[in-house]
């Protein structure tokens, strides 16, 4: 399995990070503001504040700045999450090891503390003093970055993409109309993850902009690919979710239109493409490249 480099160094800023947000808000219900910290502390990968800071590093971006991007990607895949497992969703039981926040509280509560969680991304962002604005007469980059954001997880990226994933189950879609959902529906959120790193360093210029957005198009469809391809080959135990999942809801996923090992092709074949994007910048993209290595070779 490939080593991501600095990933424990960047898993526990993250975790630090995420925690004092949380700290620093004023206690209104103390059940919501557990739920909230139970959906965004407790486990996950934290692969796409990772992303966030490997583009960082790629591109010369201050850390600090870093923070509030990879803070506020978090709080909304979070939320993501929250809501995918809900009844009227996924119906799932199990997430990061641990009963899904409506198991372990109820499904209102699950829902407000997603909306909470979506929110606190924004909150995040507009209040983070950025080194990067300097220019009174353009617009601060906390609005770029919302709007980048707001891009990504609203009706033109994640929940647009869950709306066709219901709208796919019980169907046979054509391959066009998958790579779509899942680009929407986990690859925008990837897609912010290297992009809003960008807009903080100057070194970007559009052309390697477009690079990137070509390699984090590429790496956003294979990491949902792969989610479906360990939905079938994983364990519960090292998944910390359900496996099956899919099969079960009889969900539209590469497995179920192409096959195992075609799923498992079309993977290694985007990770090719994410590779070959990789060359043509101008910056030390090992990180980068490892990443896109890691995420079609994992098992959970
Ligand atoms: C799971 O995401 C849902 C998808 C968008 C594929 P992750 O596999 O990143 O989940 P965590 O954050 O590690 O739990
Ligand atoms: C979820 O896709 C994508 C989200 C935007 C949350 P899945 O439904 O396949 O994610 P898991 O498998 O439940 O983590
Ligand atoms: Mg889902
Ligand atoms: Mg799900
Ligand atoms: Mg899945």
């Amino acid at each position: 399995m490939t080593t991501l480099t600095s990933y424990e160094q960047y898993q526990q800023r993250i975790n630090k990070f995420l925690a004092t947000k949380l700290e620093e808000l004023t206690i209104n219900d103390p059940t919501l503001l557990e739920a909230m910290r139970y959906g965004l502390l407790i486990g996950g990968k934290r692969m796409r504040p990772y992303l966030a800071y490997i583009t960082g590093e790629a591109v010369s971006a201050d850390l600090n700045d870093i923070d509030a991007i990879a803070g506020a990607l978090e709080c909304i895949h979070a939320y993501s999450l929250l809501h995918d497992d809900l009844p009227a969703m996924d119906d799932d039981d199990l997430r990061r090891g641990q009963p899904t926040c409506h198991k372990a509280y109820d499904e209102a509560t699950a829902i407000l503390a997603g909306d909470a969680l979506q929110t606190l991304a924004f909150d995040i962002l507009a209040n983070h003093l950025f080194s990067t604005n300097e220019s009174a007469s353009t617009p601060p980059i906390q609005v770029s970055l919302i709007q980048q954001l707001v891009n990504a997880s609203g009706y033109q990226g994640m929940c647009g993409g869950q709306a066709l994933d219901l709208a796919a189950t019980d169907k046979d879609i054509p391959l066009c109309e998958l790579e779509v959902l899942h680009s929407l529906k986990t690859g925008a959120l990837l897609k912010a993850s290297v992009l809003m790193p960008a807009m903080c360093s100057k070194q970007v210029t559009r052309e390697h902009k477009n690079i990137l957005a070509e390699y984090a198009q590429f790496i956003g469809l294979a990491y949902q690919v792969q989610d479906d391809i360990i939905d079938l080959t994983s364990t519960e135990e090292e998944l910390g979710k359900p496996v099956g999942s899919d099969l079960a809801a009889n969900k539209s996923t590469y497995p179920a239109l192409l096959g195992l090992q075609g799923a498992q092709d079309k993977a290694e074949n985007l990770l090719q493409q994410a590779l070959q994007a990789l060359t043509r910048l101008p910056y030390n993209t090992q990180s980068l490249a490892d990443f896109a290595t890691f995420i079609v070779k994992r098992s959970y």
